[in-house]
């Protein structure tokens, strides 16, 4: 089979998708694709804590355990996503917080608390789990001098020593998975490149203090309108494993301008070919390093993305088309799998 996934077994790597839980099982073309194109899922939403944990003490994983079950009846594994993050908290704890009935030292059991509940929960069935997303600062942000964005909720609250313990927590909850660290513009930016200097510098300081940290996630979420250095893409992941770190290409989609939200039409023709490029660059970044294990897409198709909500006038960012037809770069990664 020319399957993405097929020509990805070929070369033990697996090739994923984000997965909406809205769509799989209602929308047939959708679950199709999933199932016949993909080897590992990632949630896009439901295994967020908003979503596991609506009301305080009250936990709702059915959605996250129909797509867990999925994946077994279709031979994928799946990518946890994501335990420790600023967004998609639920009200309980923000409201709490931001109210002081939900004090530091309370807040961090109730973070232990949901670590343990939640990786205990899918024990032996989450190959990867994102740990903790997204604390390391950008340029816009400000940061501490290890490069922790000291606004993130987590940071301001319970200091930088919560990385290393989420960590340690989601590893007494299920010691096989592999716990991952995931960021965006953490390999191949251009300028400075300051932000995977500071993720390298201190994961490399976790893993000599023997926190159980197994690898780095690099989102891949680009725009064709910034620049895009591919051979410096590579080295990063390179220098990650060199670390003794997996490394892993986890939100991948490439986005650019478009004529209008329904049809997701790029409005220069140039973005029609760099779109191809940057996905086929950052797969064949991963193929070209040995701990680079799985490359996954933010998402299915331009009609179901969250790009749109989030950048105006911007979309087109993934495989699929509208319709549902793979694109241009679907063909281009099935060719990099099959040459490989
Ligand atoms: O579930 C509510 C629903 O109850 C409500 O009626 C509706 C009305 O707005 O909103 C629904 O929640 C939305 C949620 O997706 C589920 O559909 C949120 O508004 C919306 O903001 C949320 O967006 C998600 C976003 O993370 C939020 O942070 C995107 O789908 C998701 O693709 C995106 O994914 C993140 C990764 O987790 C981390 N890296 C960046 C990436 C892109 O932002």
């Amino acid at each position: 089979s020319d399957s993405l996934r097929a020509l990805a077994a070929q070369q033990g790597l697996r090739i994923g998708t984000a997965v909406d839980m809205g769509q799989l099982g209602t929308n047939k073309l959708y679950t199709d694709t999933v199932a016949g194109q993909f080897s590992v899922v990632t949630p896009e939403n439901v295994m967020k804590w908003d979503a596991v944990e609506p009301t305080r003490g009250t936990y709702d994983w059915k959605p996250a355990d129909q797509l867990v079950q999925f994946a077994e009846q279709h031979g994928q594994s799946v990518r946890g996503h994501t335990l420790m993050w600023h967004n998609q908290l639920p009200s309980w704890l923000t409201t709490g917080v931001a109210d002081g009935s939900i004090g530091d030292s309370e807040l961090r059991d109730i973070l232990h608390q949901h670590i343990t509940a939640e990786v205990s929960h899918f024990r032996g069935e989450i190959w990867q789990w994102d740990v903790v997303n997204e604390v390391f600062a950008n340029s816009w942000d400000s940061a501490t001098s290890d490069g922790l964005n000291s606004n993130d909720f987590w940071i301001q609250h319970l200091g930088e020593g919560i990385v290393a313990d989420a960590f340690r927590w989601a590893h007494q909850a299920d010691p096989k998975a592999l716990l991952m660290y995931n960021d965006y513009n953490i390999a191949g930016q251009d300028g400075t490149n300051a932000k995977f200097q500071a993720v390298y510098n201190f994961v490399k300081g976790l893993r000599a203090q023997g926190v159980p940290i197994d690898g780095i996630g690099e989102q891949g979420h680009l725009d064709t309108q910034y620049g895009f250095d591919a051979q410096r893409f590579q080295a990063d992941l390179q220098a990650y494993g060199a670390l003794g770190l997996k490394v892993a290409v986890t939100e991948a989609d490439v986005r650019t301008f478009v004529n209008n939200a329904t049809d997701q039409v790029p409005t220069s023709q140039l973005a029609q070919f760099a779109q191809p490029y940057e996905f086929s660059e950052m797969l064949k970044g991963c193929e070209l390093v040995r701990q680079c294990i799985s490359f996954t897409a933010w998402g299915v198709y331009d009609g179901d993305s969250w790009i749109p909500g989030t950048f105006g006038g911007e979309g087109y960012g993934l495989l699929y088309d509208v319709n549902l037809q793979p694109k241009a770069a679907y063909v281009a990664l099935q060719q990099d799998l099959a040459l490989a």
